[in-house]
């Protein structure tokens, strides 16, 4: 016997449509799952329909309008974490997925996550709790001044799409997240650049900025990290197919002779 909600999420393009159909059910009954079905079949990403994405076996709220965090954004918590940090921020932090995940496994951690867009911020207070607080305004700016100099990772999974690239994004992308959260610049490192750029004056002596980038743009998001005076290597994880800038703070004054700025990459 054809399951008609099956036949109707695999018209609509949906690849695991049992799975789906499964979830939907299990989500909601009647009216309502005739609701997040259409909102489905109309290309809304599964998880905003959901309302939560699950990462590395910890759940997420996220809801329509937020960007769906990525598996290969474990990457920077991977590194967040490693770094045993007693401060953490997360700029560009959506519904914070590094700084939830970070704050859950790390007792005793100062986090800070910050957003231009509020939508995801709904998102992101649920998924921090009281394990950290939430910021509105451009990058860095809405943060408390008192973070200055005392910041042991920020960490950024900021928009790194070129301009031009938006439009051959897969649909569940390009018309369901905001463009806010995808669109980097005519690079794709425009954001890069200014993090890169105002990192210095908000990490410790030694304190490390991680960016999220792709294969392709690492080394000049590397470059924007070695021209505002950290010490940067390329992270790669063909597992996660995950790519990351880990940068150093004040690397001139933690090593006697560190050379001219430079990176270097590194597959763990
Ligand atoms: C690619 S999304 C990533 C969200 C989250 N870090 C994650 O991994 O799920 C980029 C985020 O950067 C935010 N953003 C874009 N420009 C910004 C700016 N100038 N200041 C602060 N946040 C910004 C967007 O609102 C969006 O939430």
């Amino acid at each position: 016997m054809t399951d008609s909600l099956v036949e109707r999420l695999r018209s609509a393009g949906c690849v695991f449509a049992e799975e789906e159909a499964q979830l939907l059910r299990a989500e909601a009954t009647g009216a309502r799952l005739d609701e997040l079905v259409a909102r489905r079949v109309g290309g809304e990403p599964l998880e905003t329909v959901l309302g939560r994405v699950d990462l590395d076996g910890e759940r997420l709220q996220v809801t329509a309008g937020c960007f769906v965090p990525r598996r290969r954004t474990l990457l920077l918590v991977r590194l967040a974490v490693e770094a045993r940090p007693s401060v953490l921020v997360e700029v560009c932090c959506g519904v914070a997925p590094v700084a939830a995940l970070a704050a859950r496994r790390l007792d005793g951690l100062e986090v800070h996550a910050a957003d231009l867009d509020p939508v995801p911020l709904v998102a992101a207070r649920v998924n921090l709790g009281d394990r950290g607080r939430v910021h509105e305004g451009d990058l860095m700016a809405p943060l408390p001044a008192d973070l200055q100099g005392r910041v042991d990772v920020l960490v950024a999974n900021a928009p790194y799409v070129p301009t031009a690239e938006i439009a051959h994004m897969p649909s569940e992308a390009r018309l369901h997240e905001p463009r806010l959260a995808l669109d980097g610049g005519a690079d794709g490192l425009d954001l890069h650049r200014r993090i890169a750029h105002a990192a210095p004056g908000w990490l410790r002596p030694g304190g490390v900025l991680l960016i999220e980038t792709s294969e392709r743009q690492a080394r000049a998001t590397a470059a924007a990290c070695a021209e505002a005076g950290l010490a940067a290597e390329i992270v790669r994880d063909d597992e996660l197919d995950a790519t990351a800038v880990r940068a150093v703070s004040d690397f001139d004054r933690l090593t006697p002779d560190p050379g001219p700025p430079h990176f270097r990459s590194i597959t763990p």
